[in-house]
């Protein structure tokens, strides 16, 4: 687990605040594959190490119509006695049945009896060791589970239960179980991930490989990746001495076009058939949706796995088409023939249609590190770690004054006049630039 910190222990300090009897709910949210699921499992681990009973659950499109689906997932290994697992089973059944006779109007009343037993179950829980409740894509979950869930966050505030969901970004989501307003609702939090920065970038990287080499490739890591752990991943797992997306990258970009909802991912293979010519009218006239949906879909896409509507490498691209249906693909790519035909701007050949926003890899012709020796950039790459002169003589196996030696021909030759600027100069600029 990389650079979830804060955000660890920011759930860590809900969780201290939980075993004392004031709990709550968090929302972590973030774009596709930034981390979410793994930060809730690293939470759950660390808080059940710690004397918690962790319910854990996932919500899933082929679930989402099972009534109660997530609630009988939660509580599969609830810590109960023999009794109290049998009223348990009554309850869920009872629930399930009664979501069956209800009407899409009356599907939430009739939960509220089952919702206000199993609370009371989960108080008694509670009695014994704090309760984590975690919940998995919750965007996903049945209308029935939603329904108790929401319900336990509302009394959650005064017991030793703690409610943890992820939920993806989408645009004008509601986050339907936790009220976010701080002002009614002081327990409910939201934990927003990002993908990760150019820095946190180079940090895992130069976690694997030796930091000259790392230090070298982080611009293209960063721009190739757009900071999405699992893309990261992949480049590394595929990187022989240089940085060139192979197997493991397409697999991960193909993860990643999985875990979208079917908007988006028809958005995304539209923009793939349609290379450079994928502009959002002819993406929307192609998927003969509205503008509108496109532009939402494009917004979550542009989050994490596109750049200004174009796949980030052409490997992203072939990767996205090589996914798509065969049938279905044969037939976007006829269609895109004919909408460039008919379309008014100049004849356009919709051939061979690549062109990524990305810079070509391994590309570090502006790169400010280029100035510097093979050992005053490990010298400086590891002051830019945080690293002390000590420490970094340590780990070179050189002496300080070598050490200072270096750093002071490092910053003469950036024109920078000490570690915050080095740092500044080296992560910040190689790294965002293209
Ligand atoms: N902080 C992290 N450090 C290292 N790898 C990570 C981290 N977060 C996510 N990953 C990798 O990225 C993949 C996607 O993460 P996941 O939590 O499933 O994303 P999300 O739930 O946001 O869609 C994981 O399988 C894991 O391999
Ligand atoms: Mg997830």
């Amino acid at each position: 687990m990389l650079d979830r910190d804060a955000e660890l222990s920011f759930l860590w300090e809900l969780f201290t605040r939980c075993a004392r009897g004031k709990g709550g709910a968090a929302v972590i949210t973030g774009p596709v594959a930034t981390g979410k699921t793994e930060l809730l499992h690293a939470f759950a681990a660390r808080a059940r190490r710690s004397g918690a009973s962790t319910l854990i659950a996932r919500g899933t499109s082929a679930q989402r119509e099972t009534p109660l689906g997530v609630l009988r997932q939660l509580f599969r290994r609830a810590p109960l006695s023999p009794e109290l697992q049998v009223r348990l089973i009554r309850l869920l059944d009872e629930g399930t049945r009664r979501a069956a006779l209800a009407g899409p109007d009356t599907a939430d009343a009739v939960q509220l009896r089952i919702a206000q037993s199993l609370w009371e179950l989960l108080k008694r829980m509670a009695g014994q060791r704090p309760v984590l409740i975690g919940v998995a894509d919750l965007h996903l979950a049945d209308r029935a589970s939603l329904c108790c869930l929401r319900y336990f966050v509302r009394g959650a505030g005064s017991s030793r239960v703690l409610a943890v969901v992820t939920e993806p970004d989408r645009p004008r989501r509601v986050h339907q179980l936790i009220d976010l307003d701080p002002g009614r609702r002081p327990h409910c939090h939201r934990v927003a991930l990002t993908p990760l920065l150019p820095r946190e970038v180079t940090r895992i990287l130069a976690s694997r490989l030796d930091t000259h080499a790392a230090f070298h490739v982080a611009a293209d890591c960063h721009a190739l990746s757009g900071g999405i752990p699992l893309l990261v991943q992949a480049l590394l797992e595929d990187y022989r001495g240089a940085l060139t997306p192979g197997a493991a990258f397409a697999r991960a970009v193909l993860a990643c076009l999985n875990r979208l909802e079917s908007t988006e991912l028809a958005v995304a293979q539209a923009i793939a058939v349609l290379g450079e010519h994928g502009s959002p009218d002819l993406v929307a006239r192609l998927l003969g949706t509205t503008r509108a949906a496109t532009a939402n879909a494009l917004t979550v896409l542009n989050a994490a796995l596109l750049d200004s509507g174009r796949f980030r490498h052409p490997a992203a691209r072939l990767a996205a088409l090589g996914g798509m249906d065969p049938q279905r693909r044969d037939e976007w790519e006829r269609r895109a023939a004919d909408l460039l035909q008919a379309a008014p701007e100049p004849a356009v050949v919709p051939a061979e249609p690549v062109a990524p926003a990305a810079r070509p890899a391994n590309s570090l012709v502006a790169d400010p590190s280029y100035a510097l020796s093979d050992a005053e950039l490990r010298v400086a790459s590891l002051a830019t770690l945080g690293y002390s002169n000590r420490e970094i003589a340590g780990e070179l196996h050189i002496t300080v004054s070598t050490v200072e030696q270096h750093l002071t021909r490092t910053y003469r030759k950036l024109r920078v006049n000490g570690r915050a600027k080095l740092a500044e100069r080296l992560l910040v600029e190689t790294s965002d630039r293209g």
